[in-house]
């Protein structure tokens, strides 16, 4: 043997230092929401709450291969999403509970809406939005998102009971927030089911609110649930066209829905109709500078590979306020990923 063969030759660097595994793992990390979608489409965790079950009696109960169901729990379960026991049977954990249909705490609407087809298949095609500042959404589904969505009530149910849902843990922290005046006329402004403005009333006694959405989406309204008729009014419209009269107008998550131009549009009817001393609050993302983590980056690629619009930064929002006559008064932090950016009449 030469002394060549003996040897060791160059070391490996460790696993972990080489960028290509990460990398890999970040390529292959849409395999999550894909295995949470197929569990949360077929209620598994409705059928663990009377505790833990072998998998085949789940697969049974949920119709599913037992085999792949398990493969797709053991990798939910590594997100402590479920946990798997020696003997083999899957069990909820704090982190599942929200995936049951009927927890107080139920995501499961919000899961439904966020790996839906209407959002999964523009984001797979986000090279495209990348490429030509466009958004596949239209040429996919053959007319713009919230066309699609007010077809029936079956397909509407996904985007409305979804978003119902997943502003459902941050409505009383962004109605906390808020300083209103005693006797505020609040307009939620595309405010969907009413839960924001259902937490503001709530939040604020001497308020009353207005829910102005398109007719379809006020159907679904849960405003009954303030057991108090006579301080909330449903106005059934549209934002780019009109806003009811109030002194406050609430907009969360509308504006980054749309590009600046639609945004204008809304936020000029909000100026037009408010009291002279009222104000806007917008309740978005308000994406910070820098290179560290926040969810508003990554929400911001599904406002472009499915609508038209974008997360904003604090300038952002201050050139289209005056541009709408309004001036940036503050920028409220909330207990969420959401800031509320408050606005005035500018003269
Ligand atoms: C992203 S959702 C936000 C819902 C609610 N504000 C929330 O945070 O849960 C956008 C809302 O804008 C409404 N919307 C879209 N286009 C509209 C229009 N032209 N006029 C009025 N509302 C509209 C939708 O029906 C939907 O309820």
């Amino acid at each position: 043997m030469t002394s060549a063969e003996n040897s060791p030759g160059p070391v490996a660097p460790p696993a972990e230092a080489d960028p290509r595994f990460a990398l890999m793992d970040l390529a292959m990390s849409y395999l999550v929401p894909a295995a949470l979608r197929a569990v949360a489409v077929l209620g598994v965790a409705d059928h663990l709450t009377g505790g833990p079950r072998p998998v085949a009696d789940l697969a049974r109960a949920v119709g599913a291969h037992p085999l792949n169901l398990r493969r797709a729990l053991r990798l939910l379960a590594t997100h402590g999403i479920f946990t798997e026991d020696d003997e083999g049977r899957f069990a909820l954990t704090p982190a599942a509970e929200p995936m049951r249909t009927d927890a107080p705490s139920s995501f499961r609407a919000a899961i439904l809406m966020l790996t839906d087809a209407t959002f999964w298949r523009p984001a797979g095609e986000l090279e495209e939005a990348v490429r030509t500042g466009t958004s596949p959404f239209d040429r996919l589904f053959g007319m713009p998102f919230f066309d699609h969505f007010a077809r029936d009530p079956g397909t509407a149910a996904v985007f409305h009971d979804g978003m119902a849902s997943m502003s459902d843990p941050e409505n009383p922290l962004v109605a906390r927030a808020l300083d209103l005046p005693p006797d505020a006329v609040v307009v939620d402004v595309g405010g969907g089911h009413g839960g924001l403005l259902l937490a503001v009333l709530r939040e604020h006694p001497g308020a009353r609110g207005v829910l102005f959405d398109q007719p379809h989406v006020l159907e679904g309204h849960r405003l009954g649930e303030l057991g108090a008729e006579d301080r909330w009014d449903l106005v059934a419209g549209d934002f780019f066209a009109e806003a009811p009269p109030g002194d406050t107008y609430l907009l969360k998550r509308i504006l980054h829905d749309w590009d600046d131009e639609h945004a204008l549009r809304v936020l000029e009817h909000c100026r037009r109709a408010m009291s002279p001393h009222g104000r806007v609050l917008v309740a978005d993302a308000v994406v910070p500078p820098g290179n560290d983590p926040d969810p508003g980056k990554v929400i911001d690629l599904l406002m472009m590979s499915s609508f038209t619009g974008r997360e904003r930064t604090r300038a952002d929002f201050d050139a289209l306020f005056t541009r709408a006559g309004l001036r940036l008064t503050r920028v409220l932090p909330t207990d969420t990923r959401l800031s509320v950016v408050e606005g005035v009449a500018a003269v």
